[in-house]
């Protein structure tokens, strides 16, 4: 019934559908729906401390038997660069003023954690059957640590050179994230922006360029779009910006409400929240200082000034926050998380069938 069913039998799960683990918007309810439902469900651990991931996964464990999928981010904490950051605070004082906040009173420092020994550590003592990187892999001796659990290790690429580098250093399965998704571009090797591919030319040339399976993310939100992503030869998708909508999500309510008004064009690729490009919907925050701010202190920093003009905005302003969606957006339905994989699936056989048979339209 499915044209490959690799993915499914390297993570033995029932259907080729992977829920994009998602930092802040998504934790243990959803992945236990997912994984119950015959996906993988995903549990996003840059947020995380080492307790909340054990408790987070310790969740997972009681409420479902099925593997699960357990995802770092692994970037290099960056060097700290006080002309920068302080360029950065300018850029962003008006608001402060604005908001009759202090411009020059110490900010948070942002918290999105790198994998590291403890988290490896961590891994090795809870085994999730899956683990998963953004930007790159971890350093060899950290990698190998985990190789050795036997856990399957996925990454994401944005660029052919991207995939074969994964390849190279081990990963079972290459996701290749096109322009489209939500959340942040997954680059390590490439760097600009405006050439990122998406998913439509990404992914067969991703397929042809490595023997691993390949899974396909960006912009895929219905039957449709997983037919379409199988077609081109990927054996799965991992989809991020629809389960955003289930019940089970813990977006904050003012991104919520933007994505239900969000159309397709109404996102774009931006720095400012983070310092690493990320797709989000357009708000104040984008329009005014960004997309691309060359004064965004690198990843993770960029994020750390703009959290006070968070807490001080008014309640339900999205106006400071990131606001993660692909360009899928507005292919949105609200049903849970284990319904929208059961509908996932059951559209995407429905389509293969038709297109095989001769019947689409
Ligand atoms: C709200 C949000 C948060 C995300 N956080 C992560 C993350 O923590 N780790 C990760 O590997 N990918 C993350 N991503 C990217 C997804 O893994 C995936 O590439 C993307 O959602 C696929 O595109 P789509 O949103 O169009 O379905 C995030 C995406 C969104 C929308």
């Amino acid at each position: 019934m499915w044209p490959d069913t690799r993915i499914q039998e390297l993570f033995d799960i029932e259907f080729p559908i992977v829920q994009a683990p998602m930092a802040g918007a998504n934790g243990s309810a959803m992945a236990i729906a997912v994984a119950e439902a015959g996906g993988l469900g995903s549990l996003p651990c840059a947020l995380l401390t080492p307790d909340q991931l054990r408790a987070e996964l310790g969740a997972i464990r009681a409420g479902t038997r099925r593997p699960v999928n357990v995802n770092f981010f692994c970037h290099r904490p960056p060097q700290p660069d006080v002309e920068r950051e302080a360029a950065w605070r300018h850029e962003l004082s008006r608001y402060y003023v604005e908001l009759g906040l202090d411009p020059d009173a110490p900010v948070p420092a942002s918290s999105r954690a790198p994998f590291d020994d403890e988290f490896c550590g961590l891994v090795e003592e809870l085994r999730p059957e899956i683990v998963s990187f953004h930007f790159g892999l971890p350093e060899r001796r950290l990698l190998n640590r985990v190789r050795a659990t036997r856990a399957r290790i996925v990454s994401s690429a944005t660029t052919v050179r991207e995939a074969r580098w994964l390849e190279d250093a081990g990963c079972d399965a290459i996701i290749a994230q096109g322009a489209e998704a939500g959340g942040h571009r997954g680059m390590f090797l490439a760097e600009a922006v405006d050439r990122q591919v998406g998913t439509m030319a990404l992914v067969p040339q991703v397929v042809d360029a490595v023997k691993v399976p390949v899974i396909a993310a960006g912009g895929i939100a219905d039957g449709r779009g997983i037919a379409a992503a199988l077609a081109l030869g990927a054996a799965a998708v991992q989809v991020g910006t629809a389960y955003l909508f289930c019940p089970e999500s813990t977006v904050a309510d003012p991104h919520r409400e933007a994505l239900r008004s969000a159309h397709a064009d109404d996102t774009v690729l931006t720095n400012v929240f983070t310092g690493r490009p990320a797709r989000s919907i357009v708000n104040r925050t984008v329009r005014e200082v960004g997309p691309l701010s060359p004064l965004a202190p690198a990843f993770p920093l960029a994020g750390g000034a703009l959290a006070p003009l968070r807490s001080a905005a008014p309640s339900g302003s999205a106006d400071f926050m990131s606001l993660w969606s692909g360009q899928g957006v507005a292919l949105r339905r609200e049903l849970t998380a284990a319904d929208l994989t059961r509908v996932l699936a059951q559209e995407a056989l429905a389509r293969l069938s038709s297109l095989t048979s001769g019947a689409a339209r």
